[in-house]
């Protein structure tokens, strides 16, 4: 078995390849490592034939659903998945086949009621229901304590101790494990009584994730995340440097129309000299008032280069095929010393 580790920060993601076919699956990838994943399989001659989610994750963006799309091959959950775009629904013992590899999903209700391990030869991918030293949390949506000790309990630690233990998470840098190490030494699993395990789990008193509302938001429906959005915004887009239109203001450039595109209080507490005020909020509907020559040189720039990245993709949308962004923002502009005009005049 070919097997790669992806880390990124805490969370770990798996690439499991069999060495006969080149046949892989991808396990709990997460979105901005796409181009990661895709080197590795490159690297080691694979292709990806399935994408597994363990669980919906609270706490970081799947990327299954955006890698299905690339590679036009199937996002595998549990049946319980509450993802739309999920192709394979798969119940408690089923197999998949990935090449002459056969994972084999136990259903493990606890972290979350759509939480999988993930068999394969020697090895064990526990998701979030096992970690190395502790276990999946059990106070977010669809979590269990009671599930969860019997997903333990009456599941995964029956297996062979010998298993090897790849979990979704592994905050302390422990590394790979065993069910005999976890067994022995993993702090949770000492509660072996279920109400001291469930007592446990409920007084844990775990800080929420970061973004959970966005990860739960995306990884349910398989919307889009904020970054997502603005990472296509930048793959469609060219940007002019700070310095490049600090010269071509200072030259007089009549052929560039610069846009701040921030509310009207910002551009007149400061803006660039010349930029006229275009708010991102009205944009679509007075440019054709505002910018009657769609083959004008448009630059947009906002506050800090998000929003403005935003505006220049819409322009270019709308046809304006030289609207570009500014490479930063109103405050590296400032910082910059570069000249800055205020009141409601260009
Ligand atoms: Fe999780």
């Amino acid at each position: 078995m070919i097997l790669e580790t992806i880390a990124t920060g805490g969370c770990r993601s798996y690439l499991v390849g069999c060495p006969d076919t080149c046949a892989a699956a991808l396990i709990d990838p997460e979105l901005t490592q796409v181009d990661r994943y895709l080197g590795l399989v490159a690297r080691n001659g694979l292709r990806i034939r399935f994408l597994i989610d363990t669980h919906t994750h609270a706490d970081h963006f799947s990327a299954t659903k955006e890698l299905a799309r690339q590679l036009d091959v199937p996002v595998v959950m549990h049946r319980h998945s509450p993802a739309p775009f999920v192709d394979m629904r798969l119940e408690d013992d089923e197999l998949v086949a990935v090449g002459k590899l056969r994972m084999q999903v136990m259903h493990t209700p606890g972290h979350t009621r759509d939480s999988i391990c993930v068999k394969v030869g020697d090895s064990l991918f526990t998701g979030d229901t096992l970690l190395t030293g502790a276990t999946g949390r059990t106070d977010l949506p669809s979590g269990d304590p009671d599930a969860l000790y019997d997903s333990l309990f009456n599941g995964i630690l029956r297996l062979d101790p010998a298993y090897k233990v790849y979990p979704a998470h592994d905050h302390q840098g422990n590394g790979p494990s065993t069910l005999a190490r976890e067994l022995a030494a993993n702090p949770r699993l000492q509660h072996r009584e279920r109400a001291a395990f469930v007592e446990n789990m409920r007084n844990l008193n775990l800080t929420m994730p970061t973004h959970l509302t966005e990860a739960l938001r995306t990884n349910m429906s398989g919307g889009k995340t904020v970054e997502q959005l603005l990472a296509e915004a930048t793959a469609k887009v060219p940007f002019m440097s700070l310095a490049e239109l600090k010269n071509r203001v200072e030259g007089g450039d009549s052929e560039l129309v610069v846009l701040d595109v921030r509310e009207r209080d910002a551009y007149e507490q400061g803006h660039i000299p010349g930029a006229r005020l275009l708010p991102r909020g009205q944009l679509e509907l007075r440019v054709n008032k505002e910018l009657p020559d769609p083959t004008q040189h448009v630059l947009t720039y906002c506050a800090l280069g998000l929003i403005s990245t935003l505006a220049a993709a819409t322009l270019r949308e709308m046809g304006f095929q030289r609207a570009v962004a500014l490479d930063g923002g109103m405050s590296a502009w400032r910082d910059a010393g570069y000249p800055i005009r205020t009141g409601s005049d260009p």
